[in-house]
């Protein structure tokens, strides 16, 4: 058993234009918030209670995940009026945990970002037998200069946080999941801004203190651009497309590319849809043709409208590129 806490209130910049009416963790891929799927896997590590660390756009999150009881757990908000860095938003949400009763119950704490198919579960039972303060999941990846890297000794004990270089001495990057004590988390100050990266895990190796990284390469993707949101998204759909429940397609309607359709969309005669991301009550006039679009929920696209690579929304009047 376990308790968690989620970070979704950055800005999500470099998602722009997708940002801009959507916290990054609520677009949805393969149909879902990308926080949806952190939580189902939350939930199949037995975490019973999480957490969101809300700021930019916090109201979006209650009237999706309500009490958490649809998923069986206990969710709960913390919000931040301004947003205090990934360390300050952990230490905002922990207060509602209770840490002083929570004893040897470890904590995880997710980037809000990420897709990830390793096993919370097993990273929960090597931090316990290490005895660690805190346990980073960490990911090889074939190039590590666009990020910074976390070496470990033969133990897998970590060594140093470094930051982005030219020559990086491991390829194991931190993958944004960790676990820890709630000692650990206590003595992160409250109300500040702080970076749990930049400060706080760097602060631990300094002073000795055991943090740990636990290795696994199952599917990990951060899905922190427009580009990997969409490969996200396809790379969850194992067919031409997949549609939420609620879809009126039209027979002569042709959808490919591993395009996803939220619940309740209508796509018209003769619409030819390829590698799209669909939000939920969009309705797509006949004969439109969509490419790589985004389409915002509650959208209405017109009869005969042709795009490629744009985001599309009611909410604006004309259609932004998609870098
Ligand atoms: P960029 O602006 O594109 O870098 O995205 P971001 O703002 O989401 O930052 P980043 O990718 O570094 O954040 C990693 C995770 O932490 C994401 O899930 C963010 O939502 C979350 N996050 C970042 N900063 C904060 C913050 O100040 N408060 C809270 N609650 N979450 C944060």
């Amino acid at each position: 058993m376990a308790v968690g806490i989620l970070l979704v209130g950055g800005f999500g910049t470099r998602l722009k234009p997708l940002t801009s009416e959507s916290p990054k963790p609520m677009l949805p891929v393969a149909g879902l918030p990308v926080t949806e799927h952190q939580i189902l896997a939350a939930q199949k590590a037995g975490i019973h209670t999480l957490v969101l660390a809300t700021s930019y756009l916090s109201e979006v999150f209650t009237p999706y995940f309500g009490d958490g009881s649809r998923w069986g757990m206990k969710i709960l908000y913390a919000v931040e009026k301004a947003p205090l860095g990934t360390g300050g938003a952990i230490r905002n949400a922990a207060q509602m945990l209770n840490l002083e009763n929570l004893g040897d119950e470890p904590i995880v704490v997710f980037n809000g970002d990420v897709l990830s198919r390793h096993s919370i579960a097993d990273q929960i039972n090597f931090h316990q037998s290490k005895k660690a303060d805190a346990t980073l999941h960490l990911i090889e990846v074939e190039d590590a200069r666009a990020f910074g890297c976390v070496p470990t000794d033969s133990d897998g004990r970590v060594t140093a946080f470094l930051e982005k270089m030219d020559n990086p001495i491991t390829n194991s990057i931190n993958a944004g999941c960790y676990v820890f004590q709630s000692s650990v988390l206590n003595r992160i100050p409250l109300g500040e801004v702080v970076s749990i990266e930049r400060e706080t895990f760097p602060a631990l190796v300094e002073s000795g203190r055991p943090v740990y990284g636990y290795k696994e390469q199952a599917y990990w993707l951060d899905v922190g651009t427009p580009a990997a949101l969409f490969k996200g998204s396809r790379d969850l759909i194992a067919d031409d497309f997949h549609a939420m429940p609620g879809c009126a397609i039209d027979a002569s309607a042709t959808i490919t590319g591993k395009s996803s359709l939220g619940s309740n969309v209508t796509i018209g005669a003769d619409v030819q849809i390829d590698d799209c991301i669909i939000g939920d009550n969009v309705t797509i006039g006949d004969g439109a043709r969509l490419s790589h679009c985004f389409i915002f929920h509650n959208t209405v696209i017109s009869a005969g409208v042709s795009q490629s690579r744009h985001y599309l929304s009611s909410a604006i009047s004309e259609p932004i590129n998609l870098p």
